[in-house]
């Protein structure tokens, strides 16, 4: 059977991810690169196999080659906007990295494009595809739990701790949009609506620990001007009460991530060092248990990309919706934490659509 034909652009971290994913498929290829780096694509593109002609440094030229089915999108958040809108313009099914968009504006502006022109599209909100998120979230539905009441969530890293990272675009609000929040909290708040539902509003804290980093390519320092922790507190439509505490400043932590949700009739932890279980308490049980997880539950996230071009996803991925509500809660995250108050989020929704 003919292979997707796909093109990654961004060949930094999480496109090994993507990459790898492409290889791992028996339904597509690697088919082109990009990067605006030179030196990265040509090693890239040496390392991989890639002709010469299939390697660019301007993804606008990559979109013009009619051979290619579908790409993925993994540069730093402020190239989403750009590369998607171009997708959606050029008709190039995508898969975008999270936070879609620097903004809200930037993000409504995705999803106007693509009312217009629809097209098979998924964000990476990758933790949608571990086996004991999907696994709690037909619990939820089955209303095993009952009615929800809270969910306690957290997401914590520690590599922000090493004063020597120099201001890489993580540190950037004009490259980033936002810090630990955009980088990790988004992928808890489309963890919090996939299980649960809208947040309706916000009230959060946030900080910058390490206030400047040595410039790349430069002599000095500059300013880090996004958050290195967020704390949210917040509300769902229906009233469940939530709270998520995101860090790269957690001593000791790699990637660790929990979310755990209590309801009238039971209650369910997913961690993500744990992923193949589900701890759990329902009914009379005295304690929590581990519970086993089908193996429907188990899907990958770029295996699930090629589904959806194939006309057969399950339905459960992030689309440009799911991305725009999620970018939209981020910044009225930011606007509680810098105006402190709480914020409604689902108002402004309603508005803007
Ligand atoms: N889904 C997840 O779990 C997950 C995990 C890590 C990163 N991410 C997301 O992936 C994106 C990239 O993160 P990363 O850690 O791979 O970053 P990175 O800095 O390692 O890599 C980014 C790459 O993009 C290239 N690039 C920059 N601007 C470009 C442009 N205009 N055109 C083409 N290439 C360009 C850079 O040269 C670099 O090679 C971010 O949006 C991040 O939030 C998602």
């Amino acid at each position: 059977m003919k292979k997707l034909k796909i093109g990654v652009i961004g060949l930094g971290g999480i496109a090994n991810f993507h990459m790898e994913g492409i290889q791992a498929s028996e339904d597509a290829e690697l088919w082109s690169i990009c990067d605006c780096n030179e030196e990265a694509l040509a090693s890239r593109g040496e390392q991989l196999n890639i002709p010469m002609e299939r390697r660019y440094t301007d993804h606008k030229l990559m979109l013009r080659d009619a051979e290619l089915d579908a790409v993925t999108i993994g540069t730093p958040n402020s190239n989403h906007f750009a590369a998607a809108h171009d997708c959606i313009q050029a008709g190039k099914p995508f898969a975008l990295e999270k936070p879609i968009a620097l903004n809200v504006e930037e993000a409504s502006t995705l999803r106007d494009a693509l009312a217009v022109n629809p097209m098979p599209h998924m964000v990476c909100f990758s933790y949608r595809y571990k086996a004991a998120v999907r696994y709690a979230k037909q619990l939820i539905e089955q209303g095993e739990l009952g009615i929800i009441h809270h969910v306690y969530s957290q997401y914590l890293q520690s590599w922000g701790l090493n004063e020597d990272i120099p201001l890489v675009w993580r540190f950037r609000k004009d490259l980033s949009g936002s810090g630990a929040l955009g980088d990790l909290g988004s992928h808890i708040l489309d963890l919090h609506r996939f299980l649960v539902g809208e947040t309706v509003r916000v009230f959060s804290d946030a900080g910058t620990i390490v206030k400047e980093r040595n410039l790349i390519g430069a002599e000095g320092k500059g300013a880090v001007d996004v958050d290195d922790f967020c704390h949210v507190l917040a509300r769902f439509e229906g009233g469940a009460s939530s709270s998520m505490s995101i860090s790269r400043f957690a001593y000791g932590r790699g990637n660790y991530q929990q979310v755990e949700v209590y309801g009238t009739k039971g209650a369910l932890l997913y961690n993500l060092e744990e992923e193949d279980t589900l701890q759990a308490k329902f009914g009379d049980e005295q304690q929590f248990r581990s519970i086993a997880i089908p193996a429907e539950c188990r899907v990958g996230q770029m295996q699930s990309f090629f589904d959806l071009l194939l006309g057969r996803g399950d339905g459960l991925d992030a689309t440009i919706e799911d991305g725009y509500m999620n970018q939209l809660t981020i910044d009225r995250i930011i606007q509680s934490f810098t105006e402190e108050r709480w914020i409604s989020t689902l108002q402004e929704a309603v508005n803007h659509g």
